[in-house]
């Protein structure tokens, strides 16, 4: 387990299949995912069996925050695309709780992958996309480091219209001055 104050990344397991289902349903948790089809229990029973293939450094982890003496899931992150050459890799985030929302949880989940992607990992350069309307996440990257490289322009047709999306990256001298300073 990889674990913070307020939050800890476990691995994934088949009892929580059924809360991804019903995130993955809720179109404010969709908003800024690229979901776009009402998913079956099926469906997320099969997404859980080809994570569960991946490599062990990009299955998903879950997301839970501590609830009083508890801990509660709350979403899931990881990392996709290692490049072990370039030593580089991409990562995403769900908080499907919309009652985790706005109050850290999220952003200390991105830091925590930032530092088990680069002290334990050993990677050099971290990176995401994000679409340029969800501004939670790009603040939220923002508070953990992340700087805007660039932007694929309308790069997704999502609620009627074309969006582009945000570039992010932090390379690991920035986050290792970001941590020394903290
Ligand atoms: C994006 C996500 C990971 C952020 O996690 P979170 O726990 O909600 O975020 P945090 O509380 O750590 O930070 C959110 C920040 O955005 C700010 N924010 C919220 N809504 C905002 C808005 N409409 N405009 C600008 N800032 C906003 C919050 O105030 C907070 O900043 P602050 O701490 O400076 O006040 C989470 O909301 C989520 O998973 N959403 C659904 C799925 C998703 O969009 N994933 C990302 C795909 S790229």
């Amino acid at each position: 387990m990889i674990h913070g104050e307020r939050v800890r990344l476990r691995a994934f397991e088949r009892d929580d299949v059924p809360k991804f289902y019903e995130w993955v349903n809720d179109p404010e948790v969709t908003f800024g995912l690229q979901l776009y089809l009402p998913m079956s229990t099926l469906d997320e029973e099969k997404w859980f069996e080809s994570a569960m293939q991946r490599s062990e450094e990009t299955r998903p982890l879950a997301v839970e925050m501590r609830d009083g003496k508890r801990w509660r899931m709350v979403g899931n992150c990881g990392f996709l695309d290692l490049d072990w050459v370039a030593r580089s890799a991409e990562i995403g985030i769900m908080i499907g709780d919309k009652v985790a929302w706005n109050q850290g949880f999220g952003t200390e989940a991105v830091r925590l992958l930032l530092r088990h992607g680069f002290l334990t990992l050993n990677l050099n350069r971290i990176a995401l996309r994000v679409y340029e309307d969800n501004k939670r996440a790009i603040r939220s990257y923002e508070k953990a480091g992340f700087v805007l490289e660039g932007s694929l322009r309308q790069a997704v047709y999502k609620h009627g219209k074309y969006k582009d999306v945000l570039l992010m990256s932090i390379l690991r001298d920035e986050w290792r001055a970001r941590n020394e300073e903290e």
